[in-house]
């Protein structure tokens, strides 16, 4: 039997409606911080990724999906979207003649990674790219909007753990240094580690083997190698956060995964994810407009992953809602053509219905009107055409009456708007 490809998901009820209720969340969100959406191709030159995400990280040696097309280009599917974002800002001059652009993005991406709990290789980014400001309050920003849809969600037990990791510059310093402490422990490291040492020493610092960690946490702190710039900024976006109620922790071993950053790297992390504990991540990426052409632009954002996102509101929230509020049962000829315009009727006055098309006797239709969670089922048989009438069943307390046809749609919006009003009521002495 054919097999989707390890690593990727299909996805269906009731599933995606979580899914939905994160996509609304985010438009909603960034409609309001004024970002504006963009949606950057699938593909892009392989040079791109390799320039931009850096030669030495995983994701470039490793983690690519790259092809040859048919006119011998080297292509790869997207690992990420800052790259993209940032040649399609170049290309299309979005930044004219200066000035600051917000944006925003959600889709797949692509790693080439071992899949797990957490961990796909087609996964799926909301991301968000501040472009052309070096303030603080740029990265406090990004930071705080991050929350804001986390909180939104409802999502709880989250830490934003924040470094600085500096300018090329400070790094260069640090890399020496890292290299000095390193170098003689070579042989307690782990095999990654050891690799890293000549190609990115700084990864080291992120290694997850536990002798490597014990050695880790006694190695030279970036914080210590920044320029009074880059602390001065630092310091910045960490007041501009507590300004903002955004509780953050100093991790001095948080380097990211990606070449492009500068100062601000950060992570939002839960408990509630297991090895994959990352939901969302970013920084600052001062230099990478320039490195892929571009002129020098100051940039910061993030991005979070989808799946993740899932699996917390999966495990921190109950059921979702039911999709439908009516679920419309027919049967016998006429009643069954009738409920069909009664169906078109009701979703033209926003009530959400689900028409049972399956013809089966009446008591499987309304077996399925309770199973659907609707909030009430229209009977229809031709009984009740003969008299002109539909009958109304709540499904919550069984109760059913005999309405006029020409009076369904009206007495069914009047009783959803009384649950719904009934409902908030409900919420709003609860809090
Ligand atoms: P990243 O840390 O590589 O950063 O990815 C961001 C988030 O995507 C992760 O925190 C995680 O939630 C999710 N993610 C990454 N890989 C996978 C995977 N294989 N399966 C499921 N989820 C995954 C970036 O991609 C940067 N472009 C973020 C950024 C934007 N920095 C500045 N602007």
């Amino acid at each position: 039997m054919l097999q989707a490809p390890p690593g990727t998901r299909d996805l269906f009820e009731p599933e995606i409606a979580l899914w939905q209720k994160i996509e609304q969340t985010v438009r909603q969100v960034m409609a309001l911080a004024a970002y504006r959406e963009i949606r950057t191709p699938i593909f892009e030159p392989t040079e791109l990724f390799a320039r931009g995400i850096g030669e030495a990280t995983d994701i470039v040696g490793k983690e690519m999906y790259t092809f040859t097309d048919r006119g011998d280009r080297s292509l790869t599917l997207r690992p990420e979207g800052t790259a993209g974002v940032s040649r399609a800002v170049i290309e299309r001059k979005l930044l004219g003649g200066g000035g600051i652009l917000r944006l925003w993005y959600m889709g797949p991406m692509f790693r080439y990674e071992r899949a797990q709990k957490g961990r796909q290789r087609q996964f799926h980014q909301i991301g968000l790219e501040v472009l052309g400001c070096a303030a603080a309050r740029a990265d406090a920003e990004a930071i705080a909007l991050a929350q804001q849809v986390l909180h939104q969600l409802g999502i709880i037990n989250l830490i934003v753990r924040l470094n600085s990791v500096g300018t090329l510059e400070d790094r260069h310093t640090y890399r020496e240094a890292l290299l000095a402490y390193f170098t003689p422990r070579q042989g307690e490291l782990d095999p990654d580690s050891r690799d890293r040492l000549t190609r990115n020493p700084l990864r080291i610092l992120d290694s997850k083997d536990p002798q490597t960690q014990a050695i880790a946490a006694d190695a030279p702190k970036l914080l210590d190698y920044l320029s009074a710039e880059s602390l001065t900024h630092f310091d910045q976006v960490r007041s501009h956060l507590t300004d903002l109620g955004v509780a953050n922790e100093l991790d001095h071993t948080l380097v990211r995964g990606l070449d492009y950053y500068t100062r601000t790297a950060f992570e939002i992390q839960s408990s509630d994810l297991g090895a994959q504990s990352a939901v969302c991540g970013g920084g600052r990426y001062d230099r990478l407009l320039e490195q892929l052409g571009g002129s020098p632009t100051p940039a910061v954002g993030w991005a979070m992953g989808m799946e993740r996102l899932v699996l917390l509101l999966e495990s921190q929230q109950g059921e979702m809602p039911p999709a439908v509020s009516v679920y419309l049962v027919s049967r016998g000829g006429a009643a069954e053509a009738q409920a069909l315009v009664l169906a078109q009727s009701l979703r033209q006055h926003h009530l959400s219905t689900e028409l049972d098309l399956s013809g089966a006797k009446f008591d499987k239709q309304l077996k399925r009107a309770s199973q659907s969670g609707a909030q009430l089922a229209v009977i229809l048989g031709d009984d009740e055409v003969s008299q002109g009438v539909a009958q109304i069943k709540h499904l919550s307390d069984g109760t059913q009456v005999a309405v006029p046809l020409p009076e369904v749609v009206d007495h069914i919006s009047n009783s959803v708007r009384q649950r719904a009003i009934a409902e908030s009521d409900n919420l709003l002495t609860r809090y």
